[in-house]
């Protein structure tokens, strides 16, 4: 089984706080960007695969015409061996998701969609330079169930000078959402937002006012049946996004498009180039991971989900560790037979007890 990706690298605008590789460009440049994709899906081996899910990500996908991802997702679809159940994920900016497109996604098979909200206050959508309002959010989630995606999903950020993300997340599942992801802003360099803060013109909340509100969220969705399956991402029963849960242990993925990234479940991943020009020279750079890489990868990946790992899946022995058995003494991580997980309350200091257990 594989999960496939394919990367939209287009914007209608660029967000200050946002460092994905994506830009802004008119129709005639997306006609050659999508030609050359096609190639790239139709020429590629492991024809012969089970998919997964299929995710189709930016960059904005919902601002190229639904027609060009449509017909990338059929060859898809002809290419690869895709079952009825498949997961199949678009991912959609509401400032470019009218109810037409989204019925066409709709048809061409998509099941599940991904909106990039990030806050319900218009004051903070417009800090973030978001071209949608709170309405248009709103909106656009009703307008996905209206014509029949069940499987909606929705990103919010934490860390942000202003708002409410409890409310925030109150009235997204009201409108219908099933899954939310919370992520915490980050300041990427090269972004505007860095120039910002650097002006004193952004006025971030400090770190222990970010984890509070991490922690009233999490309350918040347990409380209203989501499971926080991973750090970032919550889901009701059923509504686990399967694509990303498949990066996260360790299987086989195949990523087209402009950097993505591709991984053969074992030990070897090899990534498109990241500038357009070497992407259409068909660049590609590639590792083959060492035993004790791919055992940090699965402690790792393990920690930030909620299922943890199995300590028969690493080959070194952890059970040894000092720093592991203090850590199971204090309760920071949770052992039962083979099976390790991370103690939720942790989670917010998950990356500084990774380094520590792998150190
Ligand atoms: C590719 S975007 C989602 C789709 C669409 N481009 C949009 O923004 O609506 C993926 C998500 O990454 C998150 N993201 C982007 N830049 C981030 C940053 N600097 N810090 C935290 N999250 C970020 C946002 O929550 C965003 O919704
Ligand atoms: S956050 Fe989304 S819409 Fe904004 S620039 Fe990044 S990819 Fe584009």
């Amino acid at each position: 089984m594989i999960g496939i990706y394919v990367h939209i690298p287009f914007c209608e605008s660029k967000c200050v706080y946002c460092a994905f590789a994506s830009f802004v460009k008119d129709e005639s440049f997306q006609s050659d960007y999508f030609e050359f994709l096609n190639k790239e899906i139709r020429t590629c081996k492991f024809e012969d695969r089970q998919v997964s899910s299929i995710y189709f990500g930016g960059g904005t996908p919902s601002c190229v015409k639904p027609e060009k991802v449509a017909e990338i997702l059929a060859v898809i679809k002809a290419k690869f061996n895709v079952l009825g159940n498949t997961e199949i994920t678009i991912e959609c900016n509401p400032c470019s998701t009218s109810l037409e497109k989204l019925k066409t996604y709709y048809l061409a098979g998509f099941n599940r969609v991904s909106f990039g909200v990030q806050s319900l206050d218009d004051d903070m959508l417009k800090f973030l330079s978001r071209r949608h309002t709170k309405a248009q959010a709103l909106d656009a989630i009703k307008n996905a169930k209206a014509v029949g995606f069940e499987n909606i999903s929705a990103d919010l950020l934490l860390g942000l000078p202003a708002g409410d993300i409890i409310s925030d997340a109150e009235k997204l599942i009201s409108a219908g959402a099933k899954h939310i992801s919370a992520y915490m802003l980050q300041v990427e360099d090269g972004t505007p937002l860095k120039d910002m803060v650097k002006r004193g013109e952004a006025n971030l909340p400090n770190d222990d006012q970010t984890v509070d509100n991490y922690q009233k969220l999490v309350d918040f969705l347990q409380k209203n049946r989501f499971l926080q399956y991973e750090i970032s991402n919550f889901a009701l029963n059923g509504f686990k996004s399967k694509h990303n849960y498949a990066y996260w242990t360790g299987q086989a993925y195949m990523g087209f498009g402009l950097g993505a990234h591709s991984f053969d479940g074992k030990n070897r991943r090899w990534a498109n180039a990241n500038n357009l020009d070497d992407y259409y020279k068909r660049k590609i750079t590639q590792e083959v991971l060492s035993d004790s890489e791919i055992n940090e990868e699965k402690i790792m990946l393990g920690l930030r989900c909620s299922e943890g790992f199995n300590l028969k899946d690493v080959s070194f022995n952890l059970e040894d560790k000092q720093d592991f058995k203090q850590m199971i003494e204090d309760e920071i991580l949770i052992r039962e037979k083979d099976q390790v997980r991370l103690n939720p309350k942790y989670y917010e200091i998950s990356n500084s007890i990774i380094l520590k257990l792998l150190s």
